[in-house]
């Protein structure tokens, strides 16, 4: 199978049209059969639910080429149950899991060409997506929805590839308790628009949000988990309600654990305990682990060891398992072709 021809190592994270994508529809309590289709261009009413009133969530994941020339994908189950959760706390109908899976399977099956080569630092991501289609006036969920999956090749989401960041502690919120930060919600991202582009002009990469009932202690930013390494070689990950619960993030603890015996630590991480971490990370499907070189609160600067000799493990252990060089745990990698 011919590859197209793309500077694959050249590639940003973008939107680039592939051949196929997948659409089902949702109509009269039903999902429909659903299949591939090479129309990239949605049409809807002007009144339709995801325009007026945000009813819309998605996700993220990525295909692989192994070393062994195969095309897989990265825990496809842990998308779907979380995709179910975010549907059932916006009132969407649940597209069965099973099904979602079998839809990133035909997606990718049908954009091989697109998956780029192992060793070229890019991969084919994913993005299942539904929102609500038919009119609504009055505040209430849709009645009729789509579900879609579309790929596009990327490259490293964060510019200069993995230059350790600057990150700044955030003014602005993204979640409330009890609100849908532990969801994959549109909105949850509209919110922090205004804050991404400020913080770009400011000079940081990423804002790193925190709880917003006691602006306490740390959450995440507004793409990704964050990772601690403290001084004695511990993972410690913020624990909390209103934070994604990252697929990336939870199977680094398992790594940590299971292939590099490290101690793990899920809990609150409050503020000012910056100082006493080593090394500090973003973890999640677009930012793979993205080493953090400086958080600026305020006035105060902490400053980390970049992609130091902990973050690098978990990055070579996390890539191997994904690329088929290490031995991954059972059930993680969904083989496609
Ligand atoms: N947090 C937020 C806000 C995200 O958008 C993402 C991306 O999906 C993550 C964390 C990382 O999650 P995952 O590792 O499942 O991609
Ligand atoms: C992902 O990592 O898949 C995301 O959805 C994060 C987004 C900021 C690109």
């Amino acid at each position: 199978m011919e590859k197209k021809n793309i500077d694959w190592s050249s590639l940003g994270f973008g939107y680039i049209p592939t051949d196929a994508r997948y659409v089902a529809n949702y109509k009269d309590g039903a999902w429909d059969a659903g299949g591939l289709t090479e129309k990239a261009t949605i049409e809807m009413s002007e009144c339709a639910g995801v325009l007026q009133y945000a009813q819309t969530c998605f996700e993220g994941l990525k295909a692989y080429t192994t070393a062994d020339g195969k095309i897989v994908c990265f825990r496809p189950d842990l998308n779907a149950a979380r995709m179910a959760d975010s549907c059932r706390r916006m009132k969407m109908p649940v597209f069965p899991e099973e099904r979602f899976v079998e839809a990133i399977v035909e997606t990718v099956r049908a954009n091989k060409q697109w998956v780029p080569p192992y060793g070229s630092g890019a991969t084919l991501y994913l993005r299942p997506f539904m929102f609500g289609i038919n009119p609504v006036i009055g505040v209430k969920p849709a009645t009729e929805y789509q579900f879609r999956v579309f790929a596009t090749p990327v490259g490293p989401y964060f510019k200069g590839g993995i230059k350790p960041l600057t990150l700044r502690i955030s003014d602005l919120d993204r979640a409330a308790p009890k609100g849908t930060g532990h969801i994959k919600a549109g909105l949850n991202y509209a919110m922090s628009l205004y804050n991404i582009v400020d913080a770009h002009e400011q000079g940081y990469d990423e804002n790193v949000y925190v709880d917003s009932a006691t602006r306490t202690h740390i959450e995440e930013t507004g793409g990704a988990n964050i990772i601690f390494v403290t001084k004695d070689g511990k993972l410690v990950t913020p624990k909390s309600e209103t934070i994604l619960p990252s697929i990336t993030r939870r199977s680094l603890l398992q790594v940590a654990k299971d292939y590099l015996g490290m101690e793990v630590e899920e809990r609150a991480v409050a503020l000012d305990e910056l100082e006493s971490f080593a090394e500090c990370g973003l973890c999640g499907t677009a930012a793979v682990i993205s080493p953090v070189g400086t958080i600026v609160d305020h006035g105060r600067r902490i400053e980390f060891a970049g992609m130091g000799p902990v973050i690098q493990k978990l990055y070579d252990t996390l890539l191997g398992i994904q690329m088929g060089t290490v031995e991954a745990p059972e059930g993680w990698i969904t083989v496609i072709g």
